[in-house]
């Protein structure tokens, strides 16, 4: 295979996490589509335990706002973080919300995993659904890349949980992990400076 290149290598190497978007809205069906492919990603006992709610509306986008800025003003105040800070991470955080053309919340559904003897195993069983979960976003922000959108995660649900899953109203058994958010970049978006991975660091022969 060596000198051969496969446009998949080439998404995966634009990919970048975009937080800026420019104003054109994003098809319901390519929501619809992304959420497909997502659900290609390998996962354990061969479920598929991935769950994405659509935050379509402002009125939604709102209330899932205003749910998590408050569980997490409880974290901050509860480390006396400075007033000014907590306004303006407070603030930021809504503004990405309402932001985003696309907004999802994925979420994990836990019933497919195996009843484990103790808690090492128990832990063990939900880290594999945990992973699967990170496998499927993958998926979808490639996806999203290889259709001229772009967008970010952000792992802030899996600290607001309950919040998130009342403002919500989820299903029962929809646990919310992370928000997904996409949007076609904003013109001359450059995404931040980041440290390339050295095969050499990270890999042992044996
Ligand atoms: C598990 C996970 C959680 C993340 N949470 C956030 C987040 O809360 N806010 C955010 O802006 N980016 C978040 N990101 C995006 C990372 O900051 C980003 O992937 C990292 O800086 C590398 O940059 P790149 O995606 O452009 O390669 C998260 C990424 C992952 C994988």
């Amino acid at each position: 295979m060596e000198g051969e290149y496969y446009p998949v290598a080439d998404v995966i190497s634009q990919r970048r996490s975009v937080r800026r978007f420019g104003p054109e809205p994003v098809a319901r069906g390519l929501v619809r589509e992304l959420v497909a492919l997502a659900c290609r990603a390998p996962a354990p006992h061969k479920s598929r335990p991935w769950r994405f709610a659509y935050v379509a509306t402002d009125g939604a986008k709102g209330r899932l706002a205003e749910a998590m800025s408050g569980a997490w003003l409880a974290d901050l105040e509860a480390v006396e973080t400075p007033v000014r800070d907590v306004q303006r991470l407070i603030s930021r955080s809504k503004e990405q919300i309402s932001a985003a053309p696309a907004l999802l919340v994925a979420c994990l559904d836990y019933s497919d995993a195996k009843e484990q003897e103790d808690e090492r195993r128990r832990s063990a069983e939900r880290d594999m659904f945990v992973q699967s979960l990170g496998a499927a976003l993958q998926n979808m922000l490639l996806a999203a890349v290889e259709r001229g959108l772009a967008g970010y995660l952000k792992g802030a649900p899996l600290f607001c949980a309950p919040a998130v899953r009342e403002a919500l109203e989820l299903p029962d058994g929809w646990d919310p992990a992370f928000l997904v958010l996409l949007g076609h970049p904003e013109e001359g978006f450059e995404p931040a400076p980041r440290a390339d991975v050295e095969v050499v660091d990270v890999m042992v022969e044996r």
